[in-house]
């Protein structure tokens, strides 16, 4: 099976790079590889992760970038120089804009903390917890031009319990996507060479 080549977009605190690139480490995400870090925030501790493991980083704020279609381009061409074929949201929290959409079509993937289509956008952990629903979840889907509305790949259900409070509930939902994602990311480069 031939190396497929993984692009991770985190602006976060990287929980989910970091977690990836445990599993690349132990060998569960090939024939994947991670070779590359795109970020829009250079002060991100998801950027620091990266470059303290050595792994290829592209970190520019839009606006230093000259606005974000300039951005997207500069990204475009960063993925193909280093060969990407998947490309993985994990906390980018933007949209993705069409040129890029247009390049990756269904090779974009998203991790968003709800179980979609329920708690679309920013705060999802917390419109659940607010909602007093009995449980949320974790999903994984391709990304379309529809914010948070692409076909889903996978789903985890987290139950929400009366004693939770935000933070453990956070927590839990961090554990369902450093469970989840690794393994998505395996299956489409198994199935995706
Ligand atoms: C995750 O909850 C993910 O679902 C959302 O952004 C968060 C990123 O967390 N899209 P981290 O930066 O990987 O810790």
């Amino acid at each position: 099976m031939s190396a497929v080549s993984i692009a991770v977009f985190a602006s976060g605190t990287g929980s989910n790079l970091r977690n990836l690139y445990a599993a690349q480490q132990a060998g569960e995400i090939a024939p994947g590889y991670l070779s590359l870090v795109i970020s829009d925030k250079p002060e991100s501790k998801a950027v620091a992760f990266a470059r303290e493991v050595g792994l290829p980083v592209f970190a520019i704020d839009h606006k230093d970038a000259g606005g974000r279609s300039v951005w997207e381009r500069m990204v475009i061409r960063e993925l193909h120089k280093h060969h990407v074929t998947l490309v993985v949201l994990a906390g980018y929290m933007r949209l993705v804009g069409l040129a890029l959409l247009e390049t990756y079509q269904g090779r974009i993937i998203n991790l968003h903390p709800s179980l979609l289509p329920a708690f679309k956008g920013l705060d999802a952990i917390g419109q659940a917890f607010e909602a007093k629903v009995a449980e949320t979840g974790v999903s994984v889907h391709y990304v379309t031009a529809d914010l948070d509305g692409g076909p889903l790949i996978a789903q985890k259900r987290v139950a929400i319990l009366s004693e939770d409070t935000i933070e453990t509930l956070t927590h839990r939902i961090h554990e369902a996507e450093h469970e989840i994602l690794p393994k998505v990311v395996r299956m489409l480069c198994q199935i995706h060479p």
